[in-house]
């Protein structure tokens, strides 16, 4: 059987990224986006400092979730300033302050405009979003000249073919489900070095880290409560039943488990 993982069903059906699903009010939300940034934070953390990322340095993070890059550049990471902009900035409030602001705002709105930054970093954020070109254009226009765009997102690298073991079986309805009720789209994420480059940007470079999905591993946490979240679209997909999904969410708590988890797809480029 040839099933494309990534590819969406109909799209969106449920409303944006936290209305129908991951809304940020729901318990233990901060804690789920907190493991992802877990298995990722140091690879990113790695390339903002390979782009130049120091003192003076202005930088806008983009849907910044529970803050753990913004917060990062603003205090170890040694940015000049940081702005932390989310739809909902309730989990990067409280650390406002030195080098750290925060701006509650829609990235998708024509007038979103927050000002001109010499690092813009957006990171499992344009996966959820429609009008993505659009979007990313925006962003691009917020970079002061030589700045620098460093955008982020999934790639699955397990989903596409055999073996079909339930984790792998889920994750191909998680992909779908999300399709289906929040718009998130992953099929295009290995086109980020040439979109960059038709956004007018110089410079482009990317990059592919794929945590393994093993016991204990924060991501393999992650992707056990996202799948309690996510179960009832997941099922709705009919990629799935109940007992695939109970042998897939007993195979990451089994203690043997060994397989790629998503990873993530960083690529940057700078304004001329
Ligand atoms: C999956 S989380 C990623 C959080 C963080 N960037 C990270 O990598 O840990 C997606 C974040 O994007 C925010 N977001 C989604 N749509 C948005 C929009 N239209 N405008 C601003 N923020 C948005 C969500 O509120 C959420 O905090």
């Amino acid at each position: 059987m040839t099933i494309d993982p990534v590819a969406p069903g109909p799209a969106g059906a449920g409303g944006g990224y936290g209305e129908s699903l991951f809304e940020p009010w729901q318990p233990g939300e901060g804690e789920r986006i907190d493991l992802g940034s877990l298995a990722y934070d140091h690879v990113t953390r790695a390339r903002l400092r390979a782009l130049g990322v120091g003192p003076e340095v202005r930088c806008c993070d983009v849907g910044a979730g529970t803050g753990t890059v913004a917060r990062w550049l603003a205090t170890a990471g040694g940015a000049g300033e940081v702005l932390a902009v989310d739809r909902d900035t309730r989990f990067v409030d409280p650390y406002a302050g030195g080098a750290l602001r925060t701006l509650t705002a829609d990235i998708t709105a024509p007038d979103f405009d927050p000002g001109r930054f010499d690092l813009v970093h957006a990171r499992f954020v344009l996966m959820h979003l429609p009008d993505r070109h659009r979007v990313m254009a925006g962003l691009r226009d917020l970079l002061a000249p030589g700045g620098c765009l460093v955008l982020g997102d999934p790639v699955d690298l397990t989903t596409a073919g055999p073996p079909d073991t339930p984790y792998r079986r889920a994750m191909r309805a998680m992909w779908r489900a999300l399709g289906a009720t929040i718009g998130t789209d992953i099929s295009w994420t290995p086109d980020y070095p040439r979109l960059l480059r038709e956004l007018g940007l110089t410079g482009v470079g990317a990059e592919v880290f794929v945590p393994a999905l093993v016991p204990d591993a924060p991501i393999t946490a992650f992707w056990l409560d996202t799948w309690d979240r996510t179960r009832e679209a997941m099922l709705a997909t009919g990629l799935v039943d109940a007992g695939v999904l109970d042998e897939a969410r007993a195979a990451l708590l089994s203690g043997t488990v060994a397989d790629l988890s998503p990873g993530l797809v960083t690529a940057w480029g700078r304004l001329p």
